[in-house]
């Protein structure tokens, strides 16, 4: 099988951060799985380095645009090795051969009738680098970059894009899987029920010179998009690269939100005018945000990657945005959930069942991987762990295949909670004091043994230098460089006799860095007066009230929190994507919640619950019962009415 797999490729107008980070991870991860799956695989990443935007930054800058365009270039070409990305193939939309392509490509659209002369007005976004519609509009700003969009009146060369639109509607909805995850495809299903309009596709060059000249008329230069989308084919040789065809076949697109409709609609119906089958997935995520706030320079917040990794380790920042952000929802990013992350899942509960178990077979089994029973000597206790890592292979291919990481990592995380109650029931110290017990003894560590390298197996696309200490330390460091998939599926893939080296630390604890001026952070609030309890006689002023900001929330997703009988984490739209910790495990299903108005106290500072950092709360109501228990309803809207709406 092949996979041909692709980043964004990133406006060089800004240096890479956590975001950029993110989804070449993804992208790398992906890629990683599909060759432990035995797949050749190509994947792909890049810069966009036409436009308007980028020669107005060059021009700030004091640069070329070539110059400014090299040097930020390189900086995001710098920055994947510190995370572990591996591209096959970095490509810039300057290089001459994606400049040929892009013109052969204009040229045939062209000679077939989709591209025409016209006059154009309408409003345009710089940040986009599109014309925005009327209707995307929030207050006259675009709510991406929150700035009014330009008036631009001008001719300009189109692209029939209309023509292909019946098709596209067709296309997606005979294949569920072309727009992942489904919030997206009803988005851009949504969008197409509504006539398409033709697609601007250059400037003229008497605004603008830097970007590729249209082959048939000198005067104008290609819109960036137009330029930009094409990458996916001129990084595996189109036209007539003898991979081109293999690979196109099965193309897969990661982006975020923010460029859905560009990737949705524009590519799909510029391939079909090109004559070509359209890309075979688009995996689409949602947005890192910084402490539950927009990351902005101008915020001051904005994370960048190689920074994070020097505090962190590059496995730990790998494994936490993967596990963290649920694809295709918003995540909110912190220096305390990276910690806990760390702290809880690696150190904590893979690290120490990694080193306790090495430390019981060098302890009594002499260092070496020991001979396990035969079959029928099997506990209810080994069986439940063997079926239980037969489950968690089925779940990891399928989520890891389905873009859901962090439902892979769940599985993941299962058995190794697994594995450390297997230790404490069977107590391998205590089987060591009694001879007789001496095979039983044997079994239970060459179950451990063998659990232990799958584990290693699985987590090699996530975390590929941990994975790489892991196998060193279970003595299969020659075996770990090509192993696959079927190499670990069934048992006994751990060979008795293999030599294990105990000495391994996987994940030192990290410890919170006090603030640097060792103050205390002073609670946020309304003046500093004190209102002493008299006043009013438990009475609030008007004021006081409205600093409590209350909000209708959408619930958009729900889970069980690991470990808590009462605890749900929910994404609630108040109207941005938050995560809030509620205690009512006990009252609802994650399932029954889906899509349900509720009341969020919306401006509480973050508090972590189980080392998930909530914010907000969600209201409900409580009546005691009579047997002492408390009956507990959440707090809705009468009537229909959007989220994000105010309650005052
Ligand atoms: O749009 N959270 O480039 P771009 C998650 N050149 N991902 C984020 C993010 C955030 N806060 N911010 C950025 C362009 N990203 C065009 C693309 S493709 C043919 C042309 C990531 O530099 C995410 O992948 O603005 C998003 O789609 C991309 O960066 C946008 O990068
Ligand atoms: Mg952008």
């Amino acid at each position: 099988m092949t996979t041909y797999v692709t980043t964004p490729i990133y406006y060089v107008n800004a240096l890479p951060h956590l975001g950029h980070a993110y989804t070449t991870i993804v992208t790398d991860v992906y890629s990683r799985f599909r060759r432990l799956c035995g797949d050749e695989v190509r994947f792909q990443t890049g810069t966009d380095e036409h436009g308007e935007k980028i020669a107005e930054a060059a021009a700030k800058a004091g640069e070329t645009p070539r110059q400014y365009a090299d040097r930020i270039a390189a900086a995001f070409a710098e920055t994947w090795p510190h995370l572990a990305i591996q591209p096959d193939h970095i490509i810039r939309t300057t290089d001459p051969v994606h400049v040929r392509t892009v013109q052969g490509i204009l040229q045939l659209v062209h000679d077939r009738g989709d591209i025409y002369f016209s006059e154009y007005e309408g409003l345009y976004c710089q940040g986009c680098e599109r014309f925005l519609t009327e209707k995307e509009l929030v207050e006259g700003n675009c709510p991406d970059h929150q700035a009014p969009p330009k008036l631009i009146n001008e001719q300009n060369y189109f692209f029939r894009m209309s023509n292909y639109q019946e098709w596209l509607i067709e296309h997606i909805h005979r294949n569920p899987e072309f727009i992942t995850p489904e919030r997206y495809r009803n988005e851009v299903l949504s969008f197409l029920s509504e006539p398409l309009e033709d697609l601007c596709i250059s400037r003229p060059t008497s605004r603008l010179t830097w970007g590729v000249p249209l082959p048939f008329d000198e005067k104008f230069v290609t819109y960036v998009w137009f330029d930009a989308l094409i990458n996916y084919l001129t990084g595996i040789g189109y036209p007539d690269g003898p991979d081109f065809p293999r690979y196109w076949a099965e193309a897969e697109h990661v982006i975020a939100k923010d460029i859905l409709k560009p990737h949705a609609i524009y590519w799909p119906t510029m391939l079909r005018a090109m004559g070509l089958a359209p890309f075979k997935r688009l995996h689409v995520h949602g947005y890192w945000n910084v402490d539950a706030t927009k990351m902005s320079k101008s915020l001051g917040n904005v994370i960048r990657p190689v920074e994070l990794v020097a505090t962190h380790g590059v496995d730990t920042v790998r494994y936490f945005v993967l596990r963290e952000m649920s694809f295709g929802l918003d995540a909110s990013f912190s220096s305390d959930a990276i910690l806990a992350r760390h702290n809880s899942d690696l150190a904590n509960d893979l690290g120490n069942l990694f080193s306790r178990s090495l430390t019981m077979i060098d302890k009594y089994a002499d260092g070496r991987m020991p001979v396990r029973e035969a079959e029928a000597a099997c506990t209810p206790d080994d069986q439940e762990l063997m079926s239980a890592m037969s489950a968690m292979m089925v779940q990891y291919r399928d989520n890891m295949d389905g873009f859901r990481f962090h439902r892979a990592l769940q599985a993941i995380w299962e058995v190794i909670g697994l594995l450390n109650r297997y230790i404490v029931n069977n107590a391998p110290w205590e089987l060591a004091k009694n001879p007789r017990q001496a095979e039983r003894l044997q079994t239970v560590l060459s179950f451990l043994g063998e659990a232990l390298w799958k584990i290693t197996v699985v987590l090699k696309p996530v975390m590929p230098e941990t994975a790489g200490k892991m196998a060193t330390a279970l003595g299969m460091s020659e075996s770990f460089v090509a192993v696959t998939i079927d190499d670990i599926s069934g048992w006994n893939r751990l060979p008795a006799g293999v030599v294990i080296d105990k000495g391994t630390q996987l994940f030192p604890r990290l410890e919170k860095k006090a603030p640097a001026d060792g103050t205390q952070v002073a609670p946020k609030g309304p003046g500093k007066k004190k209102e002493s309890p008299g006043d009013g006689a438990g009475l609030i002023t008007f004021d006081q009230f409205k600093t409590v900001e209350l909000r209708v929330g959408e619930i958009v997703a729900a889970e069980k929190v690991a470990k808590s009988e009462r605890l749900l984490k929910l994404t609630v739209k108040a109207p941005e994507e938050r995560t809030i910790v509620a205690g009512i495990a006990a009252q609802y299903s994650p399932e029954a919640l889906i899509g349900q108005r509720v009341i969020v106290a919306a401006n509480l500072k973050p508090a972590k619950l189980m080392g998930i950092l909530s914010h907000g709360m969600v209201l409900a109501a409580k009546e005691e019962q009579p047997d002492g228990t408390e009956k507990l309803v959440l707090a809705t809207v009468a009537g229909p009415i959007a989220p994000g709406s105010r309650v005052a």
